[in-house]
């Protein structure tokens, strides 16, 4: 089958002869593999020594300005590569070579477009994760991912293992933004792509140590955040300067002798018109091309604003009077909601990817 095998390194030189020898002897004959490195000590003389008897293509994209860590290691490996399948998997043989031919197989025998292998699907474990903190850790992140992103995650157990193989051209480059050493959630979370699992048992390693860190923690709670929040931010500034400028609009036209509730319908309806254009360049630009077309979209995202300004007043008078909660609050409470289910409504209906 037509694939990359994609072994991000840094520092692996003890380990790289006996990984290839072992994925060798495993693949067919127009299996690749490229090895994306960032080293510092002697691994890239190493890889090209073991290339030299290789029976199947061994090929070293050494980064001499590495950026984006393991991750933007392995984005640039993806970029690299020209085959229907790319696989991923780490240069320590905690990933055991011999499940390569089990992962393109079923990737062949089902329609998926990524195969993950799996720590904790029934036959999997997590043994050679040394530490019950470790452990911990790991599993704690995985239940938060999860309850995150439950929809892209939803048939994932394991979105922090680096070994998986997917397809290719499922899978949008520019869409990616790799930090630290999360890749596969990177990639499940940015598309919507079919996932099929194998268990597997993560090993120890062979030689060397982790290159895992509290400043890898770190990295991961900034991805979490941008994968989650990041759009969410942008479409609050775009909202927050459109509020602006609908103050200022209606100032300007009040100022010229227009009536008060004109002018708030024509700045309403310029405020709604131009936050549609900033969105679409700032907050959705990658998701445009998947679902509806540009009218569509419009008429969506006019419709929910234009339901959205009427519904606020009722709403606003009904928690005063039924309530009793200060009136201001009740007014920063209902904007608050109005917000969060605007967002939920651009995502989910009017930018379904
Ligand atoms: N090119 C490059 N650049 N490779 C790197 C870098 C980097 O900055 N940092 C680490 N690597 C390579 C290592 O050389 C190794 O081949 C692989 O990435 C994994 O690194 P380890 O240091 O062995 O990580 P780990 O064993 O702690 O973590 C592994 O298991 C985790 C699951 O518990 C990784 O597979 C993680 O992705 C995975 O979440
Ligand atoms: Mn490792």
């Amino acid at each position: 089958m037509s694939v990359t095998v994609i072994v991000p390194t840094f520092n692996e030189a003890p380990n790289v002869e006996e990984l290839v020898r072992r994925i060798e002897s495993v693949v067919d004959l127009d299996a690749e593999i490229l090895f994306v490195d960032d080293s510092t000590d002697d691994t890239p003389s190493v890889i090209e020594a073991v290339a030299n008897t290789s029976r199947v293509p061994v090929r070293l994209l050494h980064r001499s300005e590495p950026h984006g860590g393991l991750s933007g290691a392995v984005v640039e490996g993806i970029r690299d590569s020209t085959r229907e399948w790319c696989l991923v998997m780490d240069g320590d043989l905690q990933h055991p070579p011999e499940m390569i031919p089990v992962l393109l197989e079923t990737g062949r025998q089902t329609d998926a477009d990524v195969v993950v292998a799996s720590r904790h699907v029934a036959g999997g474990s997590d043994a050679g994760l040394n530490g019950w903190l470790r452990r911990v850790v790991s599993n704690g992140s995985i239940a938060l991912t999860r309850a995150m992103f439950p929809n892209r995650l939803r048939n994932c157990t394991d979105p922090m293992t680096g070994f998986f193989a997917f397809r290719r051209g499922s899978v949008v480059i520019d869409r990616l933004r790799p930090q630290g050493f999360k890749i596969l959630l990177e990639i499940l979370a940015r598309h919507r792509l079919r996932v099929v699992e194998e268990p597997f048992v993560f090993g120890s390693r062979h030689a060397g140590e982790s290159k895992a860190d509290i400043g890898q923690g770190l990295r991961f709670a900034h991805q979490l955040a941008s994968l989650r929040f990041g759009r969410m931010s942008r479409f609050a500034v775009i909202g927050a300067l459109g509020a602006i400028g609908n103050v200022l609009l209606m100032a300007g036209m009040v100022a010229l002798g227009i009536p008060y509730l004109l002018a708030a319908a024509v700045a309403a309806i310029v405020t709604i018109v131009a936050n549609f254009a900033l969105q679409e360049r700032f907050v959705f630009h990658d998701l445009r091309h998947e679902g509806r077309g540009l009218w569509s979209r419009f008429a969506h995202s006019f419709a929910y604003n234009a339901a959205d300004a009427t519904a606020r007043l009722p709403l606003l008078w009904w928690l005063v009077e039924i309530t009793s909660i200060p009136s201001v609050i009740a007014q920063a409470v209902t904007l608050a909601v109005a917000f969060v289910l605007r967002f939920v409504f651009h995502s989910r209906i009017v930018y379904r990817p």
